[in-house]
């Protein structure tokens, strides 16, 4: 029975199984935790990536899906790389594509026998997802792979600021509840 944390940290730091990158199309890197991930990796990081086959020119990680990648120079193992939706208004699917990068990420860090997993909070930032809808998605998607036979023993979502810890932490009070 996999547990799930809310923490407060810099993703960077934390030197667990795999962390999850809040990515776009190109896996070339970009701002927010995404650059900060890469920075941290070190250059290893975006030539892994550039090796990734492209599904379509640019794209090596399609919106909703997931790829991994070694973690190089930062303290996690892996980094698992998704691309969230960006959000436009709630009624373009985002809900189902944000649940996806959680499940895709999942199952990639099932494949490679990760035990303990950080999620930051994927599309809140530029992608401008609500931070109390995505936070549920978050915490349901956590939820469903309690109830599987899963290696993953920790799921950690890993909050950059205390309001949004405070936010997740509601949430997985209610979702308990
Ligand atoms: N550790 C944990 N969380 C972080 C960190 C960090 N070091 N840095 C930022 N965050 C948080 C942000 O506060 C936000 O809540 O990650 C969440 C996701 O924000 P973004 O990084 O902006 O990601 P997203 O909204 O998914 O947009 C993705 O931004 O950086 C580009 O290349 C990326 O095009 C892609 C887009």
């Amino acid at each position: 029975m996999s547990t799930i944390e809310v923490i407060e940290a810099d993703i960077t730091t934390l030197g667990i199984d795999a962390i999850v990158n809040a990515a776009n199309e190109t896996l070339l890197g970009g701002g927010g935790v995404d650059g900060a991930i890469h920075r941290a990796a070190g250059p290893e990081l975006v030539v892994a990536c550039r090796a990734l086959p492209q599904v379509r020119p640019n794209v090596r990680c399609p919106t909703g899906q997931a790829r991994i990648t070694p973690g190089f120079r930062l303290p996690a193992k892996y980094v698992i790389h998704t691309v969230g939706p960006v959000w436009r208004g709630g009624s373009a699917g985002e809900a189902e594509v944000l649940a996806g990068c959680y499940r895709e990420s999942l199952r990639i860090a099932r494949e490679h026998g990760v035990r303990n997993i950080a999620f930051p909070a994927i599309s809140c930032g530029v992608y401008g997802y609500p931070l109390t809808a995505a936070a549920a998605i978050a915490v349901r998607e956590a939820r469903a792979i309690q109830h599987t036979d899963t290696c993953v023993a920790r799921v950690l979502l890993c909050c950059f600021a205390d309001a949004a810890a405070g936010i997740y932490r509601r949430m997985l009070r209610t979702d308990r509840a």
